[in-house]
Formats: C-alpha cells, sequence, structure tokens
C-alpha cells in the first residue's frame, strides 16, 4: 500500500471486525466496500481497469438510490503489485475502514494472500478475476466471479490440438506466478490426453528481462506452437526475443495477456498469436456493448478490457447479494453470495458452483494487424 501503517496480524483483524460488527461499515448512512487493486506496479493496468470496473459500477449504483436504502462507499488500496501489500491493504481495510466485503484482487498469487485474512474476519470477499482454483479453497467466505484455471487451461488444450493443429507444443512457465503454474500444470494435463507432445518444459521469474537462453532451447526442440501462460509484461519480450531469433511458430496464452500494454511493448511481434480470456469487448452481446458505451463515456474513450468488466460484474454481484441477503452482516451476505444463480453478468451469464466459482464461458482472441480480435466463444 501506499499509505504507512502497521500491519496487523490476521487474528487481531478478525478480533477487531468481530468486536465492531454493527456500528462498522454497515451500520453508519453509508455501506463501505473494500477493494485492494494493483494500480501501480508491475501489472498496473490488470488494478487500474479492476477499479475503473468497480468505480463505475459502484457510481450506477449510488444514482440509481443505493442499496437498501444506503450509498455505497468504495475504499481502494494500491498494493502495488508487490507480494507482501495485499495483506497489509486487506487488514486496514476491514479492521481500521470497517469495509462490509472486499472486492479483488485480479492476479491470483494476491488473492491467494488476502482470501485468509478475510476468512478469519467473516468478510466476504470476492475475486473479480483470479483464476487459480486455491483462491476460493482459502474458504466459505471466498467467492469469484470468474471461471477457474482447469476450465481454461482444458480449453487452451483444446485450442492447440484442435483449432491450431499443433501436438507438438513448448511450454514456458513463470514460477514466481501461481496463476502461471496453475494454468501451465491444468493446460498440461488436458494436452496429453488430448494425445500432444510437450517438446520443451521451461521456467522464468517474472520480471526477467531476458529470455533468449529459454527460447533457444524451445527453437531447437522444432514445436507447432509455444504456450506462454504468463501476464503480459514478460509476455510482450517473449514474443520479441522470439521473433528475434526466428522463432516464428505462434505463441498462445491465458488471460494473463490481456492488456493494451501487452501491443505498446510487442507491437508487431505479437501479431499472429493467441490468448483466452474472459470477454470480449467486440463480442456483441447487448450488456457488453451497452458496457463499452458507459465506460467509453466516463473514461475519456477507453476501451474496457476483461479487468474492467470482472471490476463491473464483481461489484454488481456484491450489490446484488447484498439486496438478496437484507443486510450487510458477514454471515448472511457470505450465505446470499454462495446462492447466486444465473447472474446476468455483463462477461457473460453465471451461477456460482458449491466452490464458490463462477461457471461461465470464456472467449478466444487473436492478435492481428496489432488489435485483439475476438475469434470464438467457448462454453463450460
Ligand atoms: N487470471 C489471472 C490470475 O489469476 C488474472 C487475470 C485476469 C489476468 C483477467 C488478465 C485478465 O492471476
Amino acid at each position: 500500500m501506499k499509505r504507512r501503517h502497521f500491519a496487523i496480524p490476521a487474528f487481531a483483524a478478525a478480533i477487531a471486525a468481530i468486536g465492531f460488527t454493527g456500528c462498522k461499515g454497515g451500520g453508519g448512512d453509508k455501506i463501505k466496500v473494500g477493494e485492494f487493486a494493483s494500480l501501480t506496479g508491475k501489472e498496473a493496468t490488470f488494478g487500474t481497469s479492476s477499479h475503473e470496473g468497480t468505480l463505475l459500477a459502484i457510481e450506477e449504483l449510488n444514482a440509481a438510490g443505493g442499496v437498501l436504502g444506503k450509498k455505497l462507499e468504495l475504499l481502494t488500496e494500491d498494493d502495488q503489485s508487490k507480494a507482501g501489500e495485499p495483506a497489509n491493504a486487506v487488514n486496514k481495510l476491514i479492521s481500521k475502514d470497517g469495509v462490509v466485503a472486499i472486492l479483488g484482487e485480479v492476479a491470483s498469487s494476491r488473492s491467494l494472500e488476502a482470501a485468509p485474512i478475510c476468512q478469519q474476519s467473516q468478510i466476504p470477499m470476492i475475486s473479480p478475476a483470479s483464476t487459480n482454483p486455491s483462491v476460493t479453497q482459502a474458504g466459505d467466505y471466498v467467492f469469484r466471479a470468474c471461471f477457474t484455471d482447469p476450465f481454461q487451461g482444458a480449453a487452451l488444450a483444446n485450442f492447440s490440438t484442435g483449432t491450431l493443429k499443433a501436438t507438438k507444443v513448448a511450454m514456458l512457465t513463470d514460477v514466481k506466478s501461481d496463476y502461471s503454474k496453475g494454468l501451465a500444470k491444468c493446460f498440461k494435463e488436458k494436452f496429453l490426453a488430448n494425445g500432444g507432445t510437450l517438446t520443451t518444459e521451461l521456467d522464468y521469474n517474472g520480471g526477467d528481462k531476458d529470455f533468449k537462453a529459454q527460447l533457444t532451447t524451445i527453437k531447437n526442440g522444432n514445436p507447432q506452437a509455444v504456450f506462454v501462460p504468463g501476464y503480459y509484461t514478460d509476455v510482450a519480450l517473449i514474443a520479441i526475443q522470439a521473433k528475434d531469433l526466428g522463432l516464428t511458430v505462434p505463441l498462445f496464452g491465458g488471460d494473463g495477456w490481456e492488456s493494451s500494454v501487452l501491443l505498446d511493448i510487442g507491437k508487431e511481434a505479437m501479431n499472429g498469436h493467441y490468448f483466452s480470456t474472459h470477454c470480449a469487448a467486440d463480442q456483441g452481446t447487448p450488456k457488453m456493448t451497452a458496457f463499452v458505451e458507459a465506460y467509453k463515456k466516463r473514461f475519456g474513450g477507453k476501451v474496457p478490457d476483461a479487468m474492467a468488466v470482472l471490476g463491473y460484474d464483481s461489484a454488481m454481484l456484491l450489490a446484488d447479494s447484498i439486496k438478496r441477503a437484507g443486510t450487510t452482516e458477514g454471515p448472511k451476505l457470505r450465505d446470499a453470495i454462495a446462492a447466486t444463480k444465473d447472474f446476468e453478468g455483463v462477461s457473460g451469464k453465471f451461477s456460482l458452483n458449491a466452490d464458490r466459482d463462477a461457471v461461465k464461458a470464456l472467449v478466444f482472441i487473436k492478435i492481428d494487424g496489432g488489435k485483439f480480435t475476438y475469434t470464438a466463444t467457448v462454453n463450460p
């Protein structure tokens, strides 16, 4: 977090939250909603987008009179894309600010850090976009508004062997990211079951700048495609260096690729590559088209990415659950979120399953001519 303060151990946060139930968060004239996001640092576009989507939802809800007769107040903490900061942020939001629920994060490693604190404090947490299965395994107060990586990994494996007709594939994984490791594992399982062979499996550390050694080994294995389950800043450099080395086969990855910065850094080296993600601004559904217009109007003509949409959906899901619960009390709100069925999100219609994960479709994007183009939807 940017502001200086002392980290509060999780058990103290829990005691504080329980001690103040009834007079904090939901008890005043406003309902306080906490959000932690990577507004700065390595994955700044993830947090900026999810925050803007969340903010737009809160503003729309307040313009329509709020929830349970009260306006919503969004309190946002920047975790700077850094390990250690999510715990600080969430401890502060819960024990000092007295929020009734937490929205965040996009990156799985950072959601994993915050989830046990929310669980112990009995404050529901909804991750808009973290896809690693372990996030919601932190406990029954932790939810997500997105699909999980067993689904995404299998869809990517089918995309490889089916659409790309690539059965000999190399894989390059970020060992510093729970998301990357989890997606690599899920992809591999289904890809091998489909009859595929992994020509090379190599690692990097998120934030590395030089991938030439790994890419040279990968090239020597003659793959038909390279699977790169990483985040956009690393992926863009990988694509540039692959091109420089004459490794010209398609690269493909998951939702971690999604950022306009991927194209800003990678430029023409990104053309001809593919990724899966949660939704696409040009997917043509009426809800999406209306959202794109509202978002552009609010944020200076900017086209929303998947994190913006999921930020919006997670805030709307929380508001809908507070209405259905009729209260902001932790256990009742928890039950209402868990009971979510056929929620009409901008990202698509979804229900939460018994594991508190959203069951919903994903989309594939092709990068060509320096832009992202929606190509296909895969249903669960
Ligand atoms: N799913 C990624 C993770 O779990 C985060 C992400 C979501 C990235 C949506 C881009 C788009 O870490």
